[in-house]
């Protein structure tokens, strides 16, 4: 038995002193030392030696378990010390060179562009509501005056979430193809005066350079008693010296919405010509940018108001075209590629 440990002590010095990292050393610990271990398995035979013979014996195996954990703590020392100078060894890292920088994003064109423009009403004395992108029929249309058959619906076909369109189904759900449903559902809300504007996404069947399948809209519409035409006329002059520069022109043209009598339409003069005309303005001078008229006493009275107790005044902006303006661009599609390029130039 004497022998064997010995042979186990010799064999435990060679393989610990060749260890070469911290899992082989690991492994030869639990070889050598753990509860199956080879010393234990020696020692297994210890009970059917003599007394004398087995205090002898135990005192060899203390020695023998003292110098293998005496090896192993070396040989951990050694192995601890290689890996550093490795490390130190190893080539530097050059803490001058430039990180990898995040750049900070911004906001999409559109967003701001909404964003200034609602700012812009909101000094004028609106309060913003939000509407559903999700509508009823009902309030996309019906409630608006289009009749059922009505040509002006194919002017905003859309989508359908739910039920049939060409049946005219009362109950269909649309994507809204205007934010004038916010009107419907403001009045629904709120008892007159009502100064608000809805602003948002809406959606047409229609796609080319200069119409997306989704664009954004700004609705406005102010409710009061003996509201005239003169006020919707001073509101949207104010906006656009406000939002484009104290030297725009505007110019109302007729027009027609099922939902206001009379409609009309404004023309901001172009800036990138000063009315000169250029290609922004396809040569006229002017440039669209909203429907607007006095509120169809129709739709009153589809949301409950007392005939001729209210006038109104609504109009809603296309929110790309206004950008379009601001910024020069010549397709609308280039708002929606999220080419980073174009849209870190803003
Ligand atoms: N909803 C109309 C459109 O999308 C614009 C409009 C709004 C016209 C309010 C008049 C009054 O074309």
């Amino acid at each position: 038995m004497q022998d064997r440990l010995e042979s186990l002590a010799s064999k435990a010095r060679e393989e610990i002193g060749r260890a070469q990292d911290a899992s082989g050393l690991e492994a030869l610990r639990v070889r050598y030392l753990g509860k199956k271990g080879e010393l234990s398995a020696v020692l297994g035979g210890m009970g059917k030696l003599a007394p004398d013979e087995r205090r002898r014996v135990g005192e060899i195996a203390n020695r023998v378990k003292a110098e293998v954990e005496g090896l192993l703590g070396e040989a951990q020392r050694r192995i601890a010390r290689a890996a550093l100078e490795a490390e130190l060894q190893a080539p530097p890292i050059d803490v001058t060179l430039p990180g990898r920088m995040r750049r900070p994003g911004r906001r999409h064109v559109v967003s701001r562009t909404m964003e200034e423009i609602t700012r812009t009403f909101q000094r004028l004395g609106f309060d913003v509501v939000q509407s559903p992108e999700v509508e009823l029929d009902l309030y996309n249309f019906e409630s608006l005056n289009f009749p059922a058959d009505h040509p002006a619906r194919d002017m905003q076909d859309t989508f359908y979430v739910h039920g049939d369109y060409l049946q005219h189904d009362p109950g269909a759900i649309v994507l809204r193809t205007h934010t004038s449903p916010g009107q419907i559902r403001t009045m629904l809300a709120r008892k007159p005066p009502i100064r608000v504007v809805v602003p948002g996404k809406v959606y047409r069947a229609d796609s080319d350079a200069t119409h997306t399948p989704m664009f954004h809209q700004i609705e406005g519409l102010l409710v009061d008693r003996k509201v005239t035409m003169a006020e919707l006329k001073g509101t949207l002059d104010a906006f656009v010296r406000a939002y484009f520069g104290a030297d725009r022109r505007t110019r109302f043209r007729p027009s027609f919405f099922p939902f206001t009598e009379p409609s009309g339409e404004l023309d901001v003069s172009c800036g990138a010509c000063a009315g000169q005309g250029c290609r922004l303005c396809k040569q006229t001078g002017w440039l669209e940018i909203l429907g607007c008229g006095m509120v169809h006493q129709n739709v009153f009275q589809a949301v409950g108001y007392p005939e001729g107790s209210v006038t109104g005044f609504a109009f809603g902006m296309g929110i790309e075209r206004v950008a379009m303006l601001r910024y020069g661009l010549d397709d609308l599609r280039s708002l929606f590629e999220n080419d980073v390029r174009l849209l870190e130039q803003f």
